[in-house]
């Protein structure tokens, strides 16, 4: 049965939580397996819309259990929060949802101490949820874990060790009122008894799982250039959004992983600081930006918005072994006369054999682009790849070949139905 991962292939918000939602309808269970309420997974079903940021999209199906492996970082607050909005809505997440003893705990001096780094001058853009922060103290071997809810005692000397090491930090280096240590330890101790019920022993569930032959969606969050080794750093989030992660967030090991899914928006945007080649700063940029709705889903902060960039896509399917490609948002290019895709990048009157990731490069690169013939038309209502405009699988076929990957699923709007297999 398939174990498969599914990531963003450029810089997060290219529709996962869409084709997650499409996808799990064929899985049992669905895992996510890094990042943290950073995230902003949306998914339309009817006229109803949900976003999610720490629950996997999967929730929405019933039948499908849910998993938070062991390389997420969980905010009690937001996950707390988005049981009562899903249970608000008649999704019950009762005796289908786990989330691993080995996941780390965001604290509020993570969320503190990521709004204050970012009112420096060295700003990444962060979503303010406290990620760097609480990774940080995870390869420290100072982070409080799930587990720790388990034994009152250890939390309490955990959460007193790590609030006077930042009180020191918050008096002396940032001017900054110091944390109360009591209160904390109080509504850590009060989430305990409401997320006991949750917690697993994931590895095991996971492995067993695969013994019994039950079929596992792995959920990325994010996007491959935004990974903490493989992306743009410093412009990158603290974890492994590539589907490397997949097994070190889960436990479940390389060889039992079938195919990797990417999941590819059909131009590019990115939100937060950062070097972005095929950024369109003019009316183009901004009518991609109305058309598609690029505002994030977590923060609603606009995104940048820029062309397909194919040789960024290819680097994407070289780092994550992309299989199969769900082709997303290929709807929003239908109001331009003519397109441009991103072949390659010219530095210093050369074209690049592979792509920098180094901000120097990158952040001084020109990009090489093909124009094509816009199709003028309305595709939301397309139901089969036969269906579209010839113009639209010329497209497809430029963007196919150059980034070397194989489409199989395009989607041509937000909700469900809008989407279609490429046979
Ligand atoms: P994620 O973080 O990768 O799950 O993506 P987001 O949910 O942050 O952003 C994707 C946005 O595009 C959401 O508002 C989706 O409802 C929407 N969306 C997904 N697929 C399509 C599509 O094919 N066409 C259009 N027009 N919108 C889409
Ligand atoms: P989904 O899963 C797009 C970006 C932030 C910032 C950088 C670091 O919805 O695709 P962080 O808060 O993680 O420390 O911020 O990463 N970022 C995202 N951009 N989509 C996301 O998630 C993102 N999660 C983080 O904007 O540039
Ligand atoms: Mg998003």
């Amino acid at each position: 049965m398939a174990v498969s991962v599914l990531v963003g292939s450029q810089w997060g918000d290219e529709g996962k939580g869409k084709i997650v939602d499409l996808l799990s309808n064929s899985y049992e269970i669905v895992a996510r397996y890094q990042g943290g309420a950073n995230a902003g997974h949306t998914v339309e079903i009817g006229d109803k819309k949900y976003i999610l940021h720490l629950i996997p999209s999967g929730i929405l199906r019933e039948n499908v259990i849910c998993v938070i492996g062991n390389g997420v970082v969980i905010d009690p607050i937001a996950l707390l929060d988005e049981i009562s909005f899903l249970e608000g809505q008649n999704i019950s997440v009762k005796d289908r949802l786990f989330i691993s003893q080995n996941a780390h705990l965001i604290m509020p001096y993570h969320k503190l101490l990521d709004s204050i780094s970012e009112s420096g001058k060295n700003k990444i853009g962060t979503t303010g949820r406290g990620i760097g922060p609480c990774y940080i103290d995870k390869y420290a071997r100072k982070g409080i874990k799930i587990n720790d809810l388990l034994h009152p005692e250890v939390l309490e000397r955990k959460i007193r060790e790590n609030i006077t090491e930042k009180n020191l930090l918050l008096k002396n280096i940032y001017h900054h009122e110091e944390l109360d240590v009591d209160e904390i330890i109080k509504s850590y101790l009060e989430f305990d008894a409401k997320i006991d019920q949750y917690i697993k022993d994931v590895p095991s569930y996971l492995n067993q799982a695969i013994k019994e032959g039950k079929s596992i969606l792995l959920e990325g969050a994010q996007g491959a250039l935004l990974d903490v080794d493989f992306g743009t750093y410093p412009f990158v989030t603290s974890s492994h959004p590539t589907s490397g992660g997949a097994c070190t967030g889960t436990g479940i090991p390389p060889n039992k992983i079938t195919d990797v899914i990417g999941i590819v928006k059909a131009y590019t945007t990115r939100v937060g600081e950062g070097p972005f080649p095929t950024e369109l700063l003019d009316a183009t940029g901004e009518k991609l930006r109305a058309i598609g709705n690029e505002f994030g889903a977590t923060t609603g902060r606009p995104r940048r918005c820029g062309w397909y960039d194919a040789f960024l896509v290819r680097y994407s399917a070289m780092i994550n072994g992309i299989d199969s490609v769900a082709l997303t948002k290929l709807d929003v290019l239908s109001q331009f006369e003519e397109i441009n895709i991103c072949t390659g990048y010219e530095y210093n009157g050369k074209l690049l054999k592979s792509f920098p990731t180094d901000y120097e490069r990158l952040s001084s690169v020109k990009p090489v682009y093909k124009t094509v013939p816009g199709w003028n038309k309305d595709i939301s209502d397309c139901e089969s790849y036969t269906d579209l405009p010839q113009a639209t699988k010329e497209y497809l076929n430029i963007i196919s070949e150059e980034s070397e990957i194989k489409i199989t699923i395009i989607s041509v709007g937000p909700k469900r139905a809008q989407t279609f297999f490429v046979s």
